[in-house]
C-alpha cells in the first residue's frame, strides 16, 4: 500500500473484554467481516478494553464494542473504558457510527441497555442492532457478528456512515 494510502485509510477500532472466551470467539467473527479482503482503505484496530484510550476513539472513523454480560450489566472492563472516555470524548466523538456485541449466560438485555445509555449520551449512531448470544456459539449466531464486522467496515471505505 502507497504511503499516501495507509495514512488515509480510515480506522475501524474494535473495543473488547472477554474473561472465558466467549466474546473472544465473537470478536474472531467480528475480525472476518472486518478483514474481508473485497474492503479498502480500512485499519482494523483491535484492543482491549482495559487498554483502550481517549486519544485511540477520538482517531477513530468508527467502533465496535463488544462484552460478555456480568451480573446484569456490561463487564467491569468496558465499564471502565466508558469511566475513562466518556468526558474527553463528549465533545469530540458525536455521530461516531458503532456497533455491538454481547456474549451472555442466559439474557443480555441489561448490558446492551446499560451500554445503550452511554453511548446515547455520546451521541454515537447505532449502524445495527447489537448482536447478543446467550445460547450456543453456533455457525449462524457467529455469522451475524461477521455481518456485524463486515457493514461496519464496508460503510465506512462507502462513506455512508
Ligand atoms: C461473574 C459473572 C456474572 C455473570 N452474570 C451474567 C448475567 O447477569 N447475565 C447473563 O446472561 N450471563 C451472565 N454471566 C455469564 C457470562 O455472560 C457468560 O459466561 C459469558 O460467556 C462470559 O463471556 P466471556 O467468555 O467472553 O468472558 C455471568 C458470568 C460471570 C462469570
Amino acid at each position: 500500500m502507497p504511503h499516501n494510502a495507509r495514512t488515509m485509510a480510515k480506522r475501524l477500532l474494535i473495543v473488547y473484554h472477554s474473561a472465558t472466551g466467549g466474546a473472544a470467539r465473537m470478536l474472531d467473527a467480528v475480525l472476518d467481516g472486518a478483514r474481508n479482503p473485497d474492503i479498502s482503505g480500512i485499519e482494523v484496530c483491535v484492543r482491549t478494553a482495559l487498554a483502550t484510550s481517549a486519544d485511540e476513539v477520538r482517531g477513530a472513523a468508527g467502533i465496535i464494542l463488544g462484552t460478555p454480560e456480568n451480573f446484569g450489566y456490561m463487564s467491569g472492563a468496558l465499564k471502565d473504558f466508558f469511566d475513562r472516555i466518556y468526558y474527553p470524548c463528549l465533545e469530540h466523538t458525536p455521530g461516531l457510527p458503532y456497533g455491538l456485541f454481547i456474549r451472555a449466560g442466559n439474557d443480555g438485555r441489561g448490558a446492551e441497555q446499560a451500554i445503550t445509555r452511554i453511548v446515547t449520551g455520546l451521541r454515537w449512531r447505532a449502524v445495527l442492532p447489537p448482536v447478543i448470544i446467550n445460547g450456543e456459539l453456533d455457525a449462524s449466531r457467529l455469522a451475524e457478528c461477521t455481518v456485524l464486522g463486515a457493514t461496519l467496515a464496508a460503510g465506512l471505505e462507502a462513506g455512508i456512515f
